[in-house]
């Protein structure tokens, strides 16, 4: 019989999510308290819908501490379609501002091309992608739409310490694999966004907190399931919005704010977490290499290597056999990545820590061959 113990999974996205979340999910499946029926077989207009999508977005609200100037969508599509979408409502007749600092931001910047006129500010291919830039580095003119950032690249494994200060000019910010990590200060942010797959839930919503005045800029004629404004008009309910993705989106946002107790809780334990893994790396006397510079180190996304091919598979191989499993690195890079999400709990970083010591201890590349 196939054994259905759950591992320590590592996968960068859809990642790990939350147990208690997934027990009370599992305890709902069948019959919502009090409704007669799943979340999934009740109308996203229904009295009984209401409170889920109003109370994931109150969660939200209070997470990010997120003021009334600023509204928050649920959108579908993943962030690749926020990639066209931003372009689509924000560019009107001026150019944006691209930050690329690897995979994500660079696509982003593709798919913008499509649609406006843009100009990169800054790219850290020259280095390979291991860091973010200073603002003196970023040449942000005056009359640019918008200026385009990815908080935590997800395959280099780089993430901002602090974001660029863009004055007047709107900041957008992928946050798709870092949102809730952290507290942040939303209102340095014109527009934050995130698919969910990562740190909010499964995949099928996005989350898009926008300010208002920025909402107002849409142009009207665009198609309605990718106008801003008329999805914040509507209440993110044009049209049938992805009512389970949603609902689990409210349950990881109740789990963070009552079981873990907030942001600052949650931050205080990702980077005891990442720390944990970093140190064994650092110690490691060059054994292990990770891909960011020290201070870019992304406390969500690890990728590292070892000195080959070979024994990165070995160690997957072992690693797999041992309860830790997608532990390979993005299939553009190669290599090892270990994402260790909110969701990922202590216990599995741990036994990562241990099987990383361990593997080191029982395979010495200088005595290998
Ligand atoms: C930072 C970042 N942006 C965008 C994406 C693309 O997300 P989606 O598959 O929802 O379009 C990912 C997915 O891994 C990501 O990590």
């Amino acid at each position: 019989m196939t054994e259905s113990k759950r591992l320590f999974n590592f996968s960068s996205g859809p990642a790990v999510l939350p147990v208690p979340v997934l027990e009370r999910a599992q305890k709902e499946l069948l019959c919502l308290p009090g409704v007669g029926a799943s979340v999934m077989e009740i109308s996203h207009r229904s009295k009984e819908f209401e409170p889920i999508i109003n109370g994931a977005r109150a969660n939200i609200r209070t997470l990010l501490n997120i003021p009334d100037s600023y509204d928050i969508l649920f959108v579908q599509g993943g962030a690749l379609l926020q990639f066209a979408m931003i372009p689509m409502n924000l560019l009107t007749g001026k150019t944006a501002d691209y930050v690329v600092t690897g995979t994500w931001s660079k696509k982003a910047l593709s798919e913008a091309k499509l649609l406006g006129n843009t100009r990169v500010t800054w790219d850290g291919n020259d280095t390979g992608y291991r860091r973010k830039p200073c603002d003196d580095e970023l040449n942000i003119t005056n009359d640019s739409a918008y200026v385009y950032i990815c908080s935590n690249e997800t395959i280099e494994g780089v993430q901002y310490q602090v974001f660029p200060n863009t004055g007047e000019i709107p900041l957008i910010c992928d946050a798709s694999s870092d949102i809730f990590c952290r507290p942040i200060d939303i209102t340095k942010f014109g527009l934050l966004y995130a698919c969910a797959q990562k740190n909010l839930g499964p995949a099928g919503v996005t989350v898009v907190i926008i300010r208002r005045d920025l909402i107002e800029r849409s142009v009207n004629n665009i198609p309605s399931l990718l106008n801003y404004k008329k999805i914040s008009e509507a209440g993110s309910m044009l049209n049938t919005p992805p009512c389970f993705a949603i609902y689990i989106v409210k349950l990881v946002t109740d789990w963070l704010l009552n079981d873990i107790g907030g942001l600052e809780k949650m931050y205080e334990i990702n980077k005891e977490k990442a720390a944990l893994i970093y140190s064994v790396i650092d110690d490691s006397g060059e054994y292990y290499k990770t891909h960011a510079d020290k201070k870019f180190r992304s406390i969500m996304n690890i990728p590292f290597r070892l000195q080959s091919d070979e024994l990165d598979k070995k160690f997957l191989t072992e690693a797999k056999e041992a309860g830790l499993i997608t532990l390979s690195g993005h299939r553009s890079v190669g290599g090892l990545r270990a994402s260790i999400y909110n969701a990922m709990p202590k216990e599995g970083v741990i036994t990562l820590r241990n099987f990383m010591l361990d593997f080191a201890k029982n395979n010495p590349y200088n005595r290998r061959g």
